[in-house]
């Protein structure tokens, strides 16, 4: 589609969110001149708001940010939809439970042949999407790339990363990943734990089952040892005890999922876990997160907890200072038949809040500007739709993706955030 047949190169749907004024921030200060934006969601006054504050707090930005149109619209109300997504090249949605409010954006866009992102990390909803609608996105030849914030950009294409590695180093397939998470300091928002609490309650292990038709697993003798791993185990490579990351749920099916399409391996797998500083760190870990979302789970807990302010409500997140406080660091351990190899991912901000408003960007700047590179249309994660592209325009914001024959020895440090 040529540039000027559509009004917008990006709606940012959902600005008025806790994620998505700073999706609009970022965009506002990051996105080339003329970049055509236009706010999205279903109050007008509220976006209005978004759009003077952020015009007040970046006045050489003030310009970009008032020439940003808005449009109205509710995620119930599919014609509205069609009309706001027929206006865009690329839509970049922030509005979650994405299994409640997104499925009708996810088919206007198939439609009305728009490109579309979002940070999910609901992966039955995705799948749903997948089932439904990947044969159309195809014909009309749209990218839907979901799973685009922290979960799951680093592991997906940092596997991207070492597969292409060990295919052009080595010559061989990519057999197995282990991710451990070695550092890192975030927040969580309001919208994320409601997120949380309605995917708890959402039931649908068929789609779960039903993308997945797991190839038989080799018989690599390093296979067999990577599957005996644990809830919580040691890890003689890290020298560290590793404990359950909740991330993990979602990032190993999504990583084995692209693995399958991208074809990095015969029964190529990916699993994920958590360093401690010891075994007692490791299983507190472990309980500290199992009573935490039995807590969010229930929804009189869930309210005790809005009520004495131990969780932020919907709207509401971590402040500015802390998200530039954080940081996160993946280190990888990569097996082919013959070789052993590492990679890093880390970032240098909070990774729910800053690496995941950067990934979204550049995603949405990407599916906009970089449509030469040809990518593959379909309902599928980033790797797979954007892969190299988005690898490229990640690291040239600062995101480190690093691949090795040996340990990298800064991603055992923990904290990304002086190495970067
Ligand atoms: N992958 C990651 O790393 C990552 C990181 C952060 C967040 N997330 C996900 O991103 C999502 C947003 O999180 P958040 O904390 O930014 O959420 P939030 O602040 O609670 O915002 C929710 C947004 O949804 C909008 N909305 C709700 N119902 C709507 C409807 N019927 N029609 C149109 N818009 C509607 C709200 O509009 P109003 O303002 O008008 O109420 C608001 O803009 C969550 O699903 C979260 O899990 C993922």
């Amino acid at each position: 589609m040529a540039d000027t047949a559509r009004k917008y190169d990006i709606l940012v749907w959902g600005a008025t969110s806790f994620t998505g004024a700073r999706l609009v921030e970022y965009l506002a200060l990051n996105a080339p001149a003329k970049t055509r934006i236009a706010l999205g969601g279903r109050n007008k006054s509220k976006l209005d708001g978004v759009q003077t504050s952020l015009a007040a707090k970046h006045p050489s930005a003030a310009g970009t940010l008032r020439a940003m149109d808005i449009l109205v619209g509710d995620s119930a109300n599919a014609a509205r939809l069609h009309e706001i997504v027929a206006q865009t090249k690329v839509v970049a949605s922030t509005v979650g439970p994405y299994t409640r409010h997104g499925t009708k954006i996810v088919h206007a866009c198939v439609d009305e042949k728009t490109d579309y992102c979002d940070i999910t990390g609901e992966l039955p909803w995705v799948k749903e999407m997948h089932c439904e609608l990947n044969e159309k996105a195809v014909r009309n030849n749209v990218h839907i790339a979901s799973l685009c914030g922290f979960d799951c950009i680093p592991a997906d294409l940092g596997c991207l990363m070492l597969a292409q590695y060990a295919r052009e180093e080595f010559k061989e397939p990519l057999l197995h990943v282990k991710g451990s998470i070695v550092g890192i300091r975030g927040g969580v928002s309001g919208g994320t734990l409601q997120t949380l609490a309605n995917q708890l309650h959402v039931e649908k292990k068929s789609i779960f089952k039903s993308l997945f038709s797991g190839q038989a697993p080799s018989e690599q003798t390093a296979v067999k040892k990577f599957e005996k791993r644990g809830l919580i185990h040691y890890d003689e490579t890290l020298g560290r005890w590793q404990t359950f990351w909740i991330m993990s749920l979602v990032n190993s099916q999504t990583v084995n999922w692209a693995g399958e399409v991208l074809g990095y391996g015969p029964g190529f797998q990916y699993a994920e876990s958590m360093s401690a500083r010891n075994l007692f760190h490791a299983v507190a870990i472990a309980l500290g997160l199992f009573y935490g979302v039995i807590l969010i789970f229930f929804s009189l807990t869930r309210s005790f907890l809005y009520a004495i302010k131990v969780i932020p409500r919907p709207g509401d997140g971590p402040s500015e200072s802390f998200t530039e406080s954080g940081f996160f660091s993946l280190h990888l351990e990569a097996f082919t038949a013959n070789h052993v190899f590492y990679g890093k991912v880390a970032g240098s901000s909070d990774p729910g809040y800053g690496e995941t408003i950067k990934y979204l960007g550049e995603s949405a700047l990407c599916l906009a500007f970089d449509r030469d590179k040809k990518f593959r249309p379909g309902v599928y994660p980033p790797s797979v739709i954007m892969g190299d592209a988005l690898l490229g325009r990640l690291r040239g914001k600062g995101c480190q993706f690093e691949v090795a024959r040996k340990q990298i020895a800064a991603a055992l440090k923990g904290s990304a955030k002086k190495k970067l």
